[in-house]
């Protein structure tokens, strides 16, 4: 199947250390790899892996930083022909810890560039794809997107990622027919039980199919058709990065329904994989099926 994804590319750069540092203090890391990153970039590698052709429509600077980004997209073979380069500003970089003793992830993110706007989404031919995956960043300008996306690509699903709240957002919700939050939006919200999140976004956006991530304790997916389906998380022998794990869990739902699996068949496809990321580094080894 064909799938475009709208959304951010990045450098990441990744210290392990054994344990996150006190403020003011001064400690060595473990070990650094530099990789692409970037929500949507995540989600294409791995929905490429499971024989999807993918696009990837974003922005990058013309340096060194956005080289090895197009690189590692080839690598994937995903489809850039979309994407913009802008002469001026950086490629948007993160700067990630991953804690040894917390097994976890604290991401500083830098961007100076614009985000893909209206202008450039319009120049994309729509007509051969069959899913669109939306980052909910720019929310004025993702709401045309979406808008656009309706008139002419109809035959085509839309998902929106729901990753933090921003001003806004919710006005987006109606034009997708697949939201993913995340637990950071939910608790950010004010909702700490995915139900509660459920309940709230379903009063305005009857049609939508919901799913949520909800870390280490599993996800949870409602259709409207009877209640909400919960899945516990799959833990990997040994957690050893979960950066991105969330992006992993994103593809592991686009694959499913794609595939025509069930709503709650696709999210166990997203728990599995979402777990097994979790007890490997990066996004490689990925494409097998696990349900
Ligand atoms: C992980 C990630 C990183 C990136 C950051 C951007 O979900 O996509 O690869 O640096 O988040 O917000």
């Amino acid at each position: 199947m064909q799938v475009l994804g709208i959304g951010v590319a990045t450098l990441d750069i990744i210290d392990t250390v054994a344990s996150y540092p006190a403020e003011d203090s001064k400690q060595r890391a473990a070990s650094r790899r530099l990789s692409r990153g970037g929500n949507t970039a995540n989600t294409l590698v791995v929905l490429s892996q499971l024989g999807h052709q993918c696009s990837w429509a974003g922005v990058l600077a013309d340096d060194a930083s956005a080289r090895q980004i197009v690189g590692d997209f080839e690598r994937h073979h995903i489809d850039i022909r979309w994407a913009k380069t802008l002469r001026e500003g950086v490629t948007p970089t993160s700067y990630i810890l991953l804690s040894r003793e917390r097994a976890s992830r604290t991401i500083v993110h830098y961007r100076d560039l614009p985000e893909f706007d209206l202008e450039a989404f319009s120049s994309i031919d729509l007509a051969n794809f069959d899913w669109l995956h939306f980052e909910g960043r720019n929310v004025s300008d993702c709401l045309y997107m979406l808008t656009l996306s309706r008139r002419r690509a109809g035959h085509a699903r839309i998902s929106l990622e729901v990753e933090q709240p921003r001003d806004g957002i919710e006005q987006l919700f109606p034009l997708a027919d697949v939201l993913l939050f995340s637990r950071a939006y939910a608790e950010a919200m004010g909702w700490y039980d995915p139900l509660e999140l459920f309940a709230a976004v379903r009063r305005d956006n009857p049609a939508a199919l919901l799913f949520v991530a909800w870390g280490d304790v599993g996800g949870w997916c409602f259709s409207g058709e009877g209640d909400a389906q919960y899945l516990p998380a799959y833990h990997p022998d040994a957690v050893r990065d979960t950066l991105g794990a969330g992006d992993v869990f994103n593809a592991g739902v686009i694959h499913g329904l794609l595939s025509g699996k069930s709503p709650h068949q696709a999210l166990h496809q997203a728990i599995e994989m979402a777990g097994k990321k979790c007890g490997q580094i990066g996004f490689d080894g990925l494409g097998g099926d696990c349900v």
